[in-house]
């Protein structure tokens, strides 16, 4: 899919005040600093549509961005400040799980984990949340260029073995770096097919 164009439409912390048309939308989810604002900025060619930083906790509101002005890409805040609790109201913040539990227009997560980092519980468990809550999702791996392609796919491998205590089938997963550009076709083209089915 081309983008042709990308605006920045609202920033907000409540959901009812999130864009009320009924346009396809994809949310991208994960650990503070994993990488999800500079995904956005990579998807549409731009250097600072969302803002980014080297220290986590830079996005902190529910952002929405109209794409192709047909669809949404949405981000998130990060998770991961608070300690792991059974609680997941402790662990992530309110508003971020009344986003997915009330959002009608969001068609799939997109969970980033930083590809370098063992599984995190933080991360399995919030995958968990969504499967209760039947919220699609697939998982996206961020910072590829960091790694050699072995200890890449090595990653991803005890990532897979950890999915399937849980999981029947592990979700599908992405490829991503934002300074090399990888996997920046597959995922678009992953949208588009599911914005025309
Ligand atoms: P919060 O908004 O704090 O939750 O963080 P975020 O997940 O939006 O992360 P952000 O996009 O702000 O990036 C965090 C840091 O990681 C920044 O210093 C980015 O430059 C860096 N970064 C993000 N993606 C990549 C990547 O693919 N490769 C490399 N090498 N660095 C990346
Ligand atoms: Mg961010």
């Amino acid at each position: 899919m081309k983008i042709k164009s990308a605006e920045f439409i609202i920033s907000n912390s409540e959901v009812a005040k999130c864009p009320k048309d009924m346009l396809p939308e994809y949310a991208f989810i994960g650990r503070s600093n994993v990488g999800k604002s500079s995904l956005i900025n990579m998807l549409t060619n731009q250097k600072n549509l969302a803002k980014t930083s080297g220290k986590p906790g830079k996005t902190q509101l529910i952002n929405h961005f109209l794409i192709n002005k047909n669809w949404f890409l949405v981000d998130l805040p990060g998770y991961g400040y608070a300690r792991v609790s059974k609680s997941t109201k402790k662990i992530f913040q309110k508003f971020i799980t009344n986003y997915f539990e009330k959002r009608k227009q969001l068609v799939c997560a997109f969970v980033l984990v930083d590809c370098r980092h063992e599984p995190q519980k933080i991360d399995t468990e919030f995958m968990e949340w969504l499967g209760v809550n039947q919220i699609p999702f697939n998982i996206i791996f961020t910072k590829a260029d960091k790694l050699k392609p072995q200890a890449l796919k090595r990653n991803i491998s005890k990532y897979q073995e950890i999915l399937l205590e849980t999981w029947e089938e592990c979700p599908q997963h992405f490829i991503t770096s934002s300074s090399d550009y990888r996997g920046k076709e597959e995922l678009l083209n992953y949208i588009e097919e599911i914005n025309q089915s």
